[in-house]
Formats: C-alpha cells, structure tokens, sequence
C-alpha cells in the first residue's frame, strides 16, 4: 500500500511539473506565471479539485508516441472564488505549447458540461499555440467540440476567458463566444492571421502586439473588455469581477452587505450638471457617487467612451449601469457605442441583472462614416436589446434625452419599469436650436427672430414636465436623491415578473 500511495505521488509530482523545469524558467522569463500558479491565485487557497491530472493525447505520428505529458498541456477543474463555485480550465504552455489536442479538448468540454449541470461559471486561462500541429483535423473537430459548448452554455453561465498567451487562428473563436475577454499587456495577443500572413496578403508591417495586442484589443477593436498589466493583476481582477456575478441563469445576482446607507444624498450632484448645457461634465462621477461604496467595475473602459458601462451594487445587490458620457463626442451613440452597451444589456438580462441607465444624449451621431458602417443596423441592436430586456429597468435622465436615441435609452416606451428626471432634463425630438433652424427656416438670416424663437422652443420642451404630462416619466426627482429613489425602486422591483411571448428566438439585428 506504501509502494502504490508512492508511485500515486510520483505520478502527480511527474504530472504537476508540466513541460520541465526549464520550460518553466521559459515562461517565468517571459513574466508569465505556470497554469498552476495561475489557478492558485485566482482560486481560494486549497480549494482546487483537479480532473484528468493523468489524461494523455492519443496521437502517434510525428514522434507523439514517445512524448507524452500527463494533463496533455490543460490543468482543468473546479473551486471556489470568495466560497463561490466556479469551474476553470488553464492551458499550459510548457506542455507542447499549451497546444490543444483532441484529449486537452475532451478535457475542457467535461468541466463546461458539468458547469452548465450545476449551474456554476466557466473560467478559461488562454495560454496555446493553438491546434496540436501533429494532430491535424483530431485538434480541429476537438476546438468545433468546444465552440458547441461555449455556445451551448450561453447565457445558462457566466463564460470568461483570460488571454493569457498566445491566441490565434481559429482558436480565438472559443473566447470570442464567451461572454467576457480580458487579456494582459506585452504577453497575450489574439488574430485570426498572425503578422507573417498579414504581410504575405496585404503587404502591412505590423508587430503581433500591434496586429493583436491587449491594447488593440481594448481601444480599437473592442474584442476584449479590459486590459491588464500582468497575471498577478488579472487574476485578483479577476476574483473581483466575479464577485458582481451571478453563478448562473437559475440565479439573482449576489448581495454583499454594505454599510452604504441607501438614502445617503449626495448634494454635489444638484450641481453637477452646468449651466451651459451644451459643456460636458463627467458622468462617472454621478455613477461613483451614487453606487455603494464608490465601487464600480467599469468594462471596456479605453473603446468606445461615448457609453459607460459596467457592474456596481445597490444595497449590496449587483446591478449593471449604462450611462451616456458627455465628455465623449457629446455623449452621441455611434456604432461603437451602440453595440458594447447592447452586449452589455443582453448580458444583464440573460442573468438577472437589474440595469440603472443614466441618460444624456443628444442622439446619433452624425456623417458618412457612421451611416457607411451601417449605424442603423447597429443603433437598432441597442434598442432591440433594451426593448426585449425583462430585468427591472430603471433610467435617470440628467440632462438631454433627443430624438430617436431618447427612445432606445431605456425609455417608458421600450418596458422601462421606473422613469426618472432630473429638473435639468431636456426631453425633446432635437435640441433647441437645430429644431427652430428647421422649422423657422425662413427666418435664418434674423439672429434676433431666431434667438427669441430658440428661447420659446427651450421653454417649451427644454424640461422634463411635457414627457412628465404624458407619464412617460414617473417623478421629476431631485438629484441630490437619486440614490435613495434608485434604490427604492430596485426593492420595488425583486420578484418583478415579465414574460416574454414564446419563440424559438429573436431575430436581433447582426
Ligand atoms: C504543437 C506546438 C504548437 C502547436 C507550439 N508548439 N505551438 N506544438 N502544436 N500548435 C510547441 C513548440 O513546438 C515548442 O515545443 C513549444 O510549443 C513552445 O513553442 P515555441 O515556438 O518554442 O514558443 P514561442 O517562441 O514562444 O512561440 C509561440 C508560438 C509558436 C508563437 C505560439 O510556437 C507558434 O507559432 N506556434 C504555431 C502556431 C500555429 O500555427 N498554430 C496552429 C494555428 S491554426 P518544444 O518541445 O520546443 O518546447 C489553429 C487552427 C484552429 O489553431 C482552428 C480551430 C477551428
């Protein structure tokens, strides 16, 4: 019994060591923690139940029958984050690159399935070269076995993938379904073609980090939500943002105590918003200063900075913001913007996530660009994305709330459950004085006609009261309370009941 309990050691201790102690000096160098380093830290310590430690490939060609490496370059298995369950797969580079075979597939597809049955999230530590070259189309249908799940387990639990590595070809496919990709700077990078192909196809010059960087990633493509200055960061970034979360559909998002009274007034917001109304201010103030704590997990924070969003509490209860930011392009929704607030909204209402929409924007904006790029396919997927939300849904409009983009910030119209103004609010179908220039045309070359005919227009519907009249606003409300009656009516709203009429899906416009 000894000898066997013995052999059992050697084999995990053969197991944990991976590629080698010098593959492993290969990645620390490269400042790059092992799979298993990354998976203590992002776990609670101890709490790490490992499957399939002695799982090998099967591929005897090219060599492969004389190297094998129990685990097969994938440390996979569940524990817990803060005591919360949550499954986990972490590739490992020193193992033929973190390469996945068809038996580091199978791996990954057990822990997903047994997720998706328990309802707990999956976590995916993405450090590979891609498909096991040696193995040819085994790897492939192994990454089509993956896709299957990540879509399979869409919106049942929470997905993330951390970038940690390499992430190329087709093998950026599996994190590009799941909800959530962060990556870390200098060390990770995903494309579908690397620079070489770049250079052979359209005669660019580009660096892998350029082409596909974390940077990239998070200011130009918006592929991924936020970018990280190494593993230690991203892995404690990591606990935090899964603490917002919900471990499944089947559940409402979690509640952590707060000492954050929810009637606290915050008085500095009854000025907030400048006399001129056409001077920015900045919005993520108003969010910090309303939530509990000052504690907001914003997402996407480098692209598309015209639309804020991300994760904070109300009286210990997670809840998503949206909130248009003046200090980017006036606040306008654009193509970009429409899009990340509408994943974001999905999200949300796929796990019970109550979202709070802080509202000034004085519309689409405008030019060839936008409308080239088609900013009406991509508006509306914002408007059918609130429009077909169930979550509670409530919305403060600050300041200017025009036209079309009105409508789809989460307006009475589209099901929003509780409508507040603020007394600065401009509700109206455009600002002041584009609509007197198109309805007192004649009167352009009149400055003082003009002006007198902007002032009557301001007084008429610059204010909250017309959309007030009509109910399409439930209370005008003072901004110093906006915490208190947010609050409120989030109690208001928890066991909120809306059904959706039964089909096998929308048709949301891609
Ligand atoms: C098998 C691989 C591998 C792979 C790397 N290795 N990639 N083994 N299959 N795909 C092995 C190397 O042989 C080496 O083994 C070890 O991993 C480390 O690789 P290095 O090249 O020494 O590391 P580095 O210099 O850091 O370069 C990393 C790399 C490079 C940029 C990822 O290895 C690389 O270009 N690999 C090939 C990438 C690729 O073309 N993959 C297929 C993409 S197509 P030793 O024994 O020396 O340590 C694809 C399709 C998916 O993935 C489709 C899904 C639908």
């Amino acid at each position: 019994m000894q000898e066997i309990i013995r052999q059992l050691e050697e084999k995990r201790n053969r197991a944990r060591l991976g590629g080698g102690e010098k593959r492993i000096a290969a990645q620390h160098a490269k400042g790059k923690l092992t799979a298993r380093e990354r998976i203590e830290l992002l776990l609670d310590p101890d709490s790490f139940e490992e499957w399939d430690m002695f799982k090998e490939h099967r591929c005897t060609d090219f060599g492969m029958d004389q190297q094998s490496i129990p685990g097969d370059g994938v440390v996979t298995g569940y524990g817990t984050i803060n005591g919360r369950l949550v499954f986990v797969f972490s590739q490992d580079f020193t193992v033929f690159g973190g390469s996945l075979s068809e038996a580091h597939a199978e791996k990954i597809c057990k822990i997903m399935e047994k997720a998706v049955q328990v309802g707990a999230p999956v976590i995916g530590l993405n450090d590979s070269g891609g498909a096991r070259i040696q193995e040819g189309v085994a790897s492939l249908a192994g990454y089509a076995e993956v896709f299957q799940r990540n879509v399979d387990a869409s919106g049942v639990v929470p997905q993330i993938s951390m970038i940690m590595g390499p992430c190329a070809g087709g093998a950026v496919y599996s994190p590009a379904m799941t909800d959530y990709i962060f990556m870390v700077k200098d060390s990770s990078y995903m494309f579908v073609t690397g620079p070489d192909v770049v250079k052979t196809v359209t005669h660019e010059t580009v660096t892998a980090e350029e082409l596909g960087g974390a940077v990239t990633h998070t200011t130009k493509s918006g592929v991924a939500d936020l970018a990280f200055e190494n593993d230690v960061e991203a892995l404690l970034q990591l606990r935090r943002f899964m603490d917002f979360l919900p471990s499944s559909n089947r559940e409402k998002p979690p509640v952590r105590p707060t000492a954050d009274s929810h009637d606290r007034k915050e008085l500095s917001l009854d000025t907030l918003i400048p006399d001129n109304n056409n001077k920015p201010y900045d919005m993520r103030e108003l969010i910090l200063k309303v939530v509990d704590e000052g504690d907001f997990f914003e997402v996407q924070p480098g692209y598309a900075g015209n639309i804020i969003v991300g994760y904070a509490r109300m009286e210990g209860q997670t809840v998503g913001i949206v909130a248009n930011q003046p200090m980017v392009l006036a606040g306008c929704l654009d193509i970009a913007s429409s899009i990340k607030a509408a994943r974001f909204v999905r999200f949300c209402d796929a796990f019970n996530i109550p979202i709070v929409t802080f509202v000034d924007v004085p519309g689409f904006l405008p030019g060839t660009a936008q409308e080239y790029g088609g900013i009406i396919k991509h508006g509306a997927k914002l408007l059918y994305a609130y429009a077909e939300c169930t979550v509670p849904k409530i919305t403060v409009i600050t300041r200017k709330a025009y036209g079309g983009a009105y409508d789809v910030m989460s307006s009475k119209h589209l099901k929003g459950d509780v409508n507040f103004a603020w007394p600065t609010a401009e509700i109206a179908v455009m600002g002041p004085k584009g609509a007197v220039e198109i309805i007192f045309r004649q009167d352009i070359g009149d400055a003082d006609k003009i002006a007198a005919r902007t002032e009557e227009y301001r007084q008429k519907f610059a204010n909250p009261f017309i959309a007030g009249h009509r109910g399409f606003i439930d209370d005008v409300i003072m901004p110093h309370s906006t915490r208190k009656r947010i609050c409120r009516s989030l109690a208001m709203l928890k066991d909120k009941k809306l059904e959706r009429p039964v089909r096998k899906h929308g048709n949301i416009p891609l």
